[in-house]
């Protein structure tokens, strides 16, 4: 084991929560990397908060400025680097003891040595899994991060970031993850709404062949004739109890056969048992329901082809900026896919949603959240289903704080807007301000883990990604000197036509 310092004492400690060691003089030791002693129950594992720099000859102002005034250097007349030392000042994370972690709880003594500690240590304080999903690597420390997947996804997932810092990457390489799994390691069924056709390249890309299905915006139905009355009251929370009514009886009337949006205008127009009155709502319900063009007879994709063990399903929505059909989509498959695994006919899913707070948002009024509330229902009661939620947002504060404090784990990449820094502050659990403060500085690909999945706040450099990324969202040099290559090109073929 490699030595690197010697616990020291000073007016605050060494104390059960915190203490300082001095550096060796060849050591490298980082802010925020880990460090390991033997104490009374074990051994110890620290992680530094700080190093310093001290040096007794510098300490006294008055006679720095004495000798600098003198026209001489201090370091001209004493050999002031021999003084230079440093020091580590660490906050104790608890004990590794023959059987498990423990709350550390006795102070190591001042003298103690201290060493880079041991990986496989390291491993177990954090609750790395060698079953798990490889995601990345402690920083400092040659450590590979693997999430338990019961602990990451069962208890739903939050992805957390502004625009940029690393949130599609991130969940692409769980994807890469979970689609590497075998089934003797258990698989689930992947499901993206993919708000951005980010996701589609998994499709191009020869390891995942066969694997993949994407399903664009422009293809998707929901089948009409599929439909509960409760799912109409969900498009529609402004209809009344009696309308809903009203327009269940007419779809039984129709349930036999295979019948449109169309079909259905026609029946209730022609419903001689609905009052006038109703009868409008309804017809005015409905065309604004036609307006969407997702209803048709029967379901695209169905639940067969949207859930496959092992499979990966992209719901690509980036076709429409209509975020009403956008919801209504999002709210009809969300429901199936709920119920469906309630009955037990389709293998246990995660679905991941790009853009949550679109889906689930925290103030929007009822009708322009249609999919908030299967949403919330899945976060609640997922868990007992093997239904799981990933969510993935820029703008925490306008996600659902319901939904948002049922994901047990937050994985959290760069925020700067204090807002944003607050609300994540009050729904994940072990922050505190030193680590709030590290989140707004965080570089693009290095995450912050928070709750289920590992037991303590563990800060990860998420690895490389396997898969082909996307070609949207290309870099603006890339994308202003693809338009100029291909207007050249354009302008080259009318010429040799003329
Ligand atoms: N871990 C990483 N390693 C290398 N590059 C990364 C990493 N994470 C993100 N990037 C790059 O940063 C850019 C933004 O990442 P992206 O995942 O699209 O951000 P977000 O989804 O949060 O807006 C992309 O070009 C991506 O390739
Ligand atoms: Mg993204």
């Amino acid at each position: 084991m490699q030595e690197i310092g010697t616990v020291i004492s000073t007016l605050e400690g060494p104390s059960t929560r915190k203490f300082s060691f001095v550096i060796n003089k060849d050591s490298i030791v980082r802010r925020g990397q880990f460090v390991q002693l033997k104490s009374h129950d074990g051994n110890l594992i620290g992680r530094v908060l700080d190093v310093y720099k001290m040096n007794k000859y510098f300490m006294r102002p008055e006679s720095v400025k004495e000798y600098e005034s003198s026209g001489r250097h201090v370091d001209d007349i004493f050999p002031v680097d021999h003084w230079e030392y440093l020091v580590a000042d660490v906050s104790a994370l608890g004990v590794h003891t023959g059987n498990g972690f423990v709350d550390s709880s006795f102070p190591p003594s001042p003298g103690t040595r201290v060493v880079q500690p041991e990986n496989h240590i390291l491993s177990d304080i954090f609750g790395i899994d060698n079953n798990g999903l490889y995601v990345g690597t402690i920083p400092h420390h040659d450590v590979e991060v693997k999430l338990n997947i019961t602990k990451l996804l069962q208890k739903h997932l939050a992805i957390l970031a502004i625009s940029g810092a690393g949130k599609s990457f991130l969940s692409s390489v769980i994807l890469e993850e979970l689609m590497a799994r075998k089934p003797e390691q258990g698989q689930l069924a992947v499901i993206v709404i993919d708000a951005h056709g980010e996701y589609t390249s998994f499709a191009d890309d020869p390891k995942y062949a066969g694997r993949v299905s994407v399903f664009p915006v422009s293809d998707l139905q929901i089948g009409l004739s599929n439909l509960h009355g409760y799912q109409i009251s969900e498009f529609f929370p402004n209809l009344t109890y009696v309308q809903i009514r009203e327009l269940v009886k007419v779809m039984d009337t129709l349930r036999k056969k295979n019948y449109g949006l169309s079909d259905l205008i026609d029946a209730v127009e022609l419903s001689e048992k609905i009052k006038a009155a109703t009868k409008d709502i309804l017809i005015s319900t409905l065309m604004e329901l036609r307006m969407t063009g997702v209803f048709g007879v029967a379901d695209y994709p169905s639940l067969e082809e949207l859930t496959r063990q092992g499979h990966l399903s992209v719901v690509d929505l980036s076709g429409t900026t209509n975020l009403n059909r956008k919801q209504l989509v999002v709210a009809y498959i969300a429901r199936k896919l709920f119920n469906a695994r309630k009955n037990g006919i389709i293998p246990p899913f995660l679905l991941i949603l790009e853009e949550a707070h679109q889906f689930v948002p925290e103030t929007m009024k009822k009708e322009h959240a249609i999919s908030r509330g299967v949403i919330q229902t899945i976060a609640r009661e997922g868990r007992k289903f093997n239904a799981s939620l990933c969510l993935i947002s820029q703008r925490p504060i306008q996600l659902s704080t319901t939904v948002l404090s049922q994901c047990n784990t937050h994985i959290i990449l760069r925020i700067t807007n204090p807002y944003d820094l607050d609300h994540i502050g009050k729904s994940s659990e072990g922050m505190n301000k030193s680590v709030l403060k590290q989140i707004s500085s965080l570089k693009v690909g290095t995450a912050l883990i928070v709750g289920e999945a590992v037991n303590f706040p563990l800060f990860v450099k998420v690895r490389h990604r396997q898969s082909k990324a996307s070609e949207k969202g290309l870099p603006l040099e890339k994308a202003a000197t693809e338009y100029y290559a291909r207007m050249k090109q354009k302008h080259k073929d009318a010429k040799e036509f003329m």
